[in-house]
């Protein structure tokens, strides 16, 4: 038997380093922020430089963060982010690949480019990360990858994201398949998955759509098409992945490994 540890020392992170791609917005912002109240300090990866005033804020709030201009399909420079990290941090405790890619077009129309980007970054991006991370956990002989992935790894809520639902298909099975190899090694991977969740890039979308549709749309309508769905009646917010995300790299869900834990508001299980 194991020394049972208190909860509220199981809940922190106090000590470990995170890297969080896709962290200038969104889910990755808010996983980057509840990391770093539990204690941990967070590096915000992004393709997009304005993660550099992401990660200003973080610590201006006096959280310890700093930010990384990163392009998760490119596979050197994931494992020259995670070999910078850990010889600068000292270690390399937990990596969250959240950047990912949502387009929608008819199946028939979605251009092969379209088509290998969303797999470029949901896939080939997930792959790199999680072997640039394990890299480094492998000889620390500890770690957790955290892959976001979507109720879209589960099944097909609309038209237009057979890329989208076949890309999060495909890290379901991925984290089911590093979970089974790293575990041996002391390293955990699992992923979480999404409901539709308010962030800037759906919002954009809600915007695109009300510019299409004109005088009929309303945002209640357009959230309505998925929450009608939904036991808890109401679109998820950063916070609800967040908090569930700080569970899964937490001394709470050690002995969790290789699932993907739906945050979707009951949505798969009806
Ligand atoms: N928002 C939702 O409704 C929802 C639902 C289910 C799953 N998800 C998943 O959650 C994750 C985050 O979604 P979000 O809504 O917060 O997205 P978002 O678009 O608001 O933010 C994503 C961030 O990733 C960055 N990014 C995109 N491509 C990148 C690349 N190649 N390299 C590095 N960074 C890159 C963007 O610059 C952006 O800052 C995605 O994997 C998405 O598929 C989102």
């Amino acid at each position: 038997m194991t020394e049972e540890r208190p909860l509220a020392e199981l809940t922190r992170l106090d000590g470990k380093v995170a890297v969080i791609t896709g962290g200038g917005q969104g889910i990755g912002l808010q996983i980057a922020r509840r990391f770093s109240e539990a204690g941990a300090h967070v590096v915000l990866a992004d393709m997009n430089e304005s993660v550099h005033e992401a990660a200003a804020a973080l610590v201006a709030e006096g959280r310890s963060a700093s930010s990384a201009v990163l392009n998760v399909t490119d596979e050197a420079a994931n494992s020259a982010l995670a070999a910078k990290v850990a010889a600068e941090q000292g270690s390399l405790d937990i990596w969250v690949n959240n950047a990912g890619i949502y387009p929608t077009t008819p199946v028939m129309d979605i251009p092969t480019a379209e088509w290998q980007s969303v797999f470029d970054v949901n896939v080939n991006g997930t792959f790199f990360g999680a072997r640039a991370a394990a890299k480094h956990m492998i000889e620390q002989g500890s770690g957790v990858i955290l892959n976001i992935s979507s109720t879209s790894g589960f099944r097909v809520s609309n038209d237009g994201v057979s890329h989208y639902v076949a890309s999060k298909h495909a890290v379901g099975g991925l984290t089911k398949a590093l979970a089974r190899e790293l575990g041996p090694h002391g390293i955990r991977v699992l992923a979480l998955a999404p409901m539709l969740t308010v962030t800037p890039t759906v919002m954009a979308n809600v915007s695109n759509t009300a510019a299409a549709q004109g005088d009929g749309f309303t945002e209640d309508a357009f959230f309505a098409r998925y929450t009608d769905r939904v036991p808890l009646r109401r679109v998820a917010t950063p916070d609800d992945m967040s908090l569930v995300a700080v569970f899964c790299v937490s001394g709470l869900a050690g002995y969790v490994t290789g699932s993907t834990i739906a945050v979707d508001g009951g949505l798969l299980a009806v």
